[in-house]
């Protein structure tokens, strides 16, 4: 799909990940909806992609707070042809620690975020995606990108609640695509690495240094642009379909 005057919702797209690909997008002539429960910085991010982006505060776990947001979306900008959803948080907590076996509602909070808060967008998305006029040779009227992690494949020690989100989003991703064939749109996920951003700038050097070290090539870790680069690809690339792709330097994680 071509995202020159396409408008594309980004969930999170207040920082990291989805900031840097509301940015790629914004700079391919597309127009860009930021979504995120950072009413703040969701502002700033948008003003700094000009007259085509917007911010909307919602937290992607709240059924109607997101259908108001996408209903906003849809009246400011007329369609939704992109919905990359990078809205997530980050959890560590054996499953069994110190203090006794893992709160539930903390298992079930990362869960409901990262999983539920995904499907919670894309179902809407997906819903007006289906009355876009056909683009292109294929005649494509949609993309979802979703982003899961490495951890939905190696997660470590501590990650149960949080591999358990990603996995689910990894799972969901094949099925997803077959339900929105029929409307000609796709689906993708990304399975990020470790990438610089401040999710992960908070993490102790014990924590970075070794996840650097598993790295393969190159020896670092990824930078959202990347990210963003890729994002714009599977939106371009009319074949890619049904697939999660890792993003990742070759790392596997070890237990910790
Ligand atoms: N940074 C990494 O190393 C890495 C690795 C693998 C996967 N990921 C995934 O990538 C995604 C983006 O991560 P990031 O590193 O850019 O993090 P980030 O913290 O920089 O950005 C996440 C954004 O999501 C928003 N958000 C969180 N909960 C929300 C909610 N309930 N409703 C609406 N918005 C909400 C936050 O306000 C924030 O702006 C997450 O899903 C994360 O799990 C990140």
């Amino acid at each position: 799909m071509d995202i020159q005057g396409k408008v594309a919702v980004v969930t999170g797209g207040a920082s990291g990940l989805g900031k840097a690909t509301a940015h790629t997008i914004a700079s391919a002539g597309g127009k860009v909806a930021i979504l995120d429960r950072n009413a703040e910085l969701a502002e700033q991010a948008a003003s700094e992609l000009g007259a085509d982006a917007a911010a909307f505060a919602v937290d992607v776990t709240e059924a109607d707070s997101m259908v108001a947001a996408i209903d906003a979306v849809m009246e400011r900008f007329g369609a939704i042809h992109i919905d990359v959803n990078c809205a997530g948080i980050g959890a560590a907590a054996r499953t069994v620690g110190r203090d006794g076996p893992l709160d539930l509602a903390a298992f079930q909070f990362v869960i409901q975020v990262n999983l539920v808060g995904t499907f919670n967008t894309l179902r809407l998305c997906a819903f007006h995606m289906a009355k876009n006029e056909p683009d292109g040779a294929d005649g494509e009227r949609g993309v979802v990108i979703n982003t899961a992690s490495v951890a939905a494949f190696d997660g470590q020690i501590g990650q149960a609640a949080y591999s358990a989100s990603k996995g689910g989003v990894v799972g969901m991703t094949l099925p997803i695509a077959r339900d929105l064939a029929r409307s000609g749109v796709r689906v993708c996920t990304i399975a990020p690495g470790i990438f610089e951003t401040p999710m992960m700038m908070g993490a102790p050097d014990r924590v970075r240094q070794p996840l650097v070290e598993s790295v393969q090539f190159p020896k670092r870790l990824g930078e959202a642009p990347e990210f963003a680069l890729l994002a714009r690809q599977i939106v371009e690339n009319p074949y890619l379909n049904g697939e999660t792709i890792r993003l990742d330097g070759a790392i596997r994680m070890q237990p910790r």
